[in-house]
């Protein structure tokens, strides 16, 4: 039987696979929340399809399930700090409180936003210690400014990796 690499390795090797980085909000009768993310991606285009995955300790996770739905806003170069808040464990309510937002197909849109889609939730997929959230895109929106990326453990501003 072969045995498993370290997770160590594991997360270096994705580690370098540089991404962009979004946070993913929802909202609904029971409070609103958020989580920096960057597992995401468009998934199909017959229909409109994109998916999140989702760490099952996430506290954003339930809001999606009640609510049904979920926004991807794609993050730019000056929002560095908002994506540390979500990242963090700060109270839930408290993350989108200080944020200037708005809703549009009911999920909340971040204000600076390079790009952003709305989801409905159509199928919740279990995926080891994670839940890959597939949503129908219901809006779509582009903002300004150049893209926040992730790479290696750290954030990095779009010259710099040029
Ligand atoms: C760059 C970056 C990307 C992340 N990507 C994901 C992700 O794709 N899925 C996830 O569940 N957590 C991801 N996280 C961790 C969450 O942001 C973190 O666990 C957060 O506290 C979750 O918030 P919540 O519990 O309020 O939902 C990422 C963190 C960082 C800094």
């Amino acid at each position: 039987m072969e045995s498993a690499p370290a997770s160590e390795l594991f997360r270096e090797v994705f580690g370098r696979f540089a991404t962009g980085v979004a946070v993913v909000t929802s909202s609904g009768p029971g409070g609103s929340g958020g989580m920096t993310a960057n597992s995401l991606c468009s998934l199909s285009l017959e229909p409109l399809l994109s998916l999140v995955c989702f760490d099952n300790q996430a506290r954003t996770l339930p809001i999606v399930r009640e609510t049904g739905r979920f926004a991807v806003n794609i993050l730019s170069t000056e929002q560095e700090d908002l994506a540390r808040v979500f990242a963090s464990k700060i109270p839930e309510t408290e993350k989108l409180e200080n944020v200037a937002h708005r809703l549009e197909h009911g999920v909340p849109i971040i204000e600076g936003s390079i790009a952003w889609a709305a989801c409905k939730l159509r199928e919740l997929v279990a995926g080891g210690d994670h839940t890959i959230a597939i949503g129908e895109v219901v809006g779509l929106g582009l903002g300004q400014g150049q893209p926040l990326l992730w790479f290696a453990g750290r954030y990095h501003l779009w010259p710099e990796l040029e």
